[in-house]
């Protein structure tokens, strides 16, 4: 059922209770999610996205319920990816003729997914507009890598709503939909979640295009994303948080990384969080086995860090497979600013602490000496050496 947005502009998406993943399995899901979808009905009636294929029936039974297919005027496609794109194959069936807006990109998109070439698109830029009676009009903004290509956001004039799309959103079932009803922790921290995991490999566009709409001076009274809440409550408060994140973001923690084979790197992970937290009881200091971790979860921590510390065994000339698969996801979401340092275990050849550097360097962190390169299990000066590399990754 549509909910109400304000005046004439309504909610008409699925909450996603159910969902434990996304992307495939590259993205843990907490909280549920929503695929938000927005209905206009001004002299115009404009339909905002769309929902993921599987609840495209549901979606379209719901619009029908609310309006004849035939009085939309335009379908406005910010973003191609089929989360958002996914209803429109079963739509389009029905009203095929009806006038699709979206950027050069997004055709390309939705045609390479969906196969038909003959639908109405009409392309839009930056600063394009479309009038939609009662004195309101939409107002187009490019926003390429956010997180595709094709992305783009709507503003609408009047009633002053960004419609963002992907940005700005997170993965979380808000049944009351708006941001002041979240519980405001699990928001923030999937905010934060899916910014690491998802934007801050962009961030540098991030930053620019912050900027840029902060500059075209629009008066902002709700986001409305296409993800979890809708931010009507300070909505500025998350283009701030943004603008934060996307300038090489770090908070006072260390996060160490492990894996262990018979604790011995275990051991050294322990060692080095004991005097990290001596020598700086005011820094946050977590411990995280991977192989027990959740990914999502453990980038977010490596996000909110200034240092890093990851070990690994040596084994069959290699590191542990966990913590090579981590070292490749640190790798996508291109972390900047931040220290590393490396340390593990071995039998006879040990070669863990090089591969562990090579990686990192490759990663973009600044790996600092000493390491610590055990043979066997550690002993009394071995964890001693856990000082010198805590004093390190401190400076
Ligand atoms: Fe929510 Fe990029 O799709």
């Amino acid at each position: 059922m549509k909910k109400l947005i304000k005046n004439n502009v309504h909610w008409i998406g699925k909450i996603d209770w159910e969902l434990t993943e996304f992307h495939g399995s590259d993205f843990s899901i907490n909280h549920g999610s929503s695929q938000n979808a927005y209905l206009i009905q001004e002299e115009k009636t404009v339909l905002i996205d769309t929902v993921w294929e599987p609840h495209s029936n549901e979606f379209i039974e719901n619009l029908k319920s609310e309006i004849d297919l035939k009085k939309i005027d335009y379908i406005i496609v910010n973003h191609g990816e089929i989360d958002h794109s996914g209803a429109l194959p079963a739509l389009l069936a029905e009203i095929p003729d009806t006038p699709i807006y979206c950027t050069k990109n997004g055709v390309k998109s939705l045609i390479g997914q969906f196969h038909h070439p003959e639908w109405n698109y009409n392309v839009v830029k930056t600063g394009d507009t479309l009038d939609i009676g009662n004195g309101k009009k939409l107002i187009f903004v490019e926003m390429p890598m956010l997180h595709w290509p094709d992305s783009m956001a709507t503003y609408m004039t009047e009633d002053n709503i960004l419609f963002s799309n992907d940005a700005f959103g997170q993965h979380f079932a808000v049944g009351e939909l708006f941001n002041d009803y979240a519980d405001q922790c699990i928001l923030w921290e999937q905010a934060m979640k899916y910014y690491a995991n998802i934007l801050n490999p962009f961030s540098t566009l991030v930053a620019r295009k912050i900027d840029e709409v902060v500059g075209l001076n629009l008066p902002i009274d709700i986001i409305a994303t296409s993800h979890g809440v809708i931010w009507r409550e300070d909505p500025l408060k998350i283009i701030h948080k943004y603008a934060e994140w996307a300038k090489e973001y770090k908070e006072d923690q260390i996060t160490i990384l492990y894996d262990s084979m018979w604790n011995s790197t275990q051991k050294l992970a322990h060692a080095i969080a004991s005097e990290l937290q001596e020598l700086s009881p005011a820094t946050r200091v977590k411990v995280l086995n991977v192989a027990k971790t959740d990914k999502n979860d453990g980038m977010t921590e490596i996000f909110r860090s200034r240092a890093i510390a990851v070990g690994s065994p040596t084994i069959s000339n290699e590191i542990m497979n966990s913590v090579a698969g981590w070292l490749h996801f640190i790798k996508d979401l291109k972390f900047r600013g931040k220290k590393a340092a490396v340390f593990g275990a071995y039998g006879w050849s040990g070669e863990g602490n090089k591969i562990l550097r090579g990686a990192l360097t490759d990663a973009g962190f600044e790996v600092v000496e000493p390491e610590i390169k055990v043979n066997w299990n550690p002993e009394e000066e071995d964890l001693l050496k856990a000082r010198e590399l805590a004093v390190e990754l401190l400076k």
